[in-house]
């Protein structure tokens, strides 16, 4: 028997550490977080994605009387830019979210849906996805999504979507 030890590299950072491309798609996700419908839980969250065409699509989550009906603001900006811009590489995804009056002091962690679908994207265009995920007292920096989602369950096929 042999253990398998698993190691994820996490950068602990400040928004003024972020360089000025980081801060934008950051500002971009604190900003959507607005728009969010979440009568139901009262957490706001933002994401805003950065492409390869220099374009930063932003998503809210949208919350349903039907819970599972809603959908996370990641997966809803991630969706919508692959929509839109289906040749288009992520570079980046920023997150953010905002509670009982402010920007939350830890930052947001994508639910493991979020983490698979980013793992996706990352696989589909075969480059890496960035995450910043913002807090108000620290910011995490995640180079991969793979360390996020180690382990992750992928078919490895690769650019397969044959176009129409
Ligand atoms: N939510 C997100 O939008 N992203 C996350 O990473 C975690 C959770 C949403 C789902 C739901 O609308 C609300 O936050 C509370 O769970």
């Amino acid at each position: 028997m042999k253990n398998l030890n698993i190691a994820a590299k996490i950068i602990i950072c400040d928004y003024k550490e972020l360089n000025s491309i980081e801060k934008n798609v950051v500002n971009y996700a604190k900003e959507m977080l607005k728009n969010s419908y979440s009568p139901y839980s009262s957490f706001r969250v933002g994401a805003a994605v950065l492409l390869s065409n220099n374009e930063i699509i932003s998503g809210s989550n949208q919350e349903n009387a039907a819970y599972p009906s809603g959908l996370c603001a990641e997966r809803t900006a991630l969706f919508y830019a692959n929509s839109k811009f289906p040749d288009e590489s992520v570079s980046i995804i920023a997150v953010a979210a905002f509670y009982k009056g402010d920007y939350t002091k830890e930052p947001v962690t994508p639910c493991g849906a979020c983490r698979q679908v980013i793992m996706e994207t990352q696989n589909r265009y075969n480059s890496p996805v960035k995450l910043i995920l913002y807090g108000k007292e620290k910011i995490y920096k995640v180079e991969t999504i793979s360390d996020l989602l180690p382990l992750a369950f992928c078919t490895c096929v690769k650019n397969n979507n044959s176009k129409i």
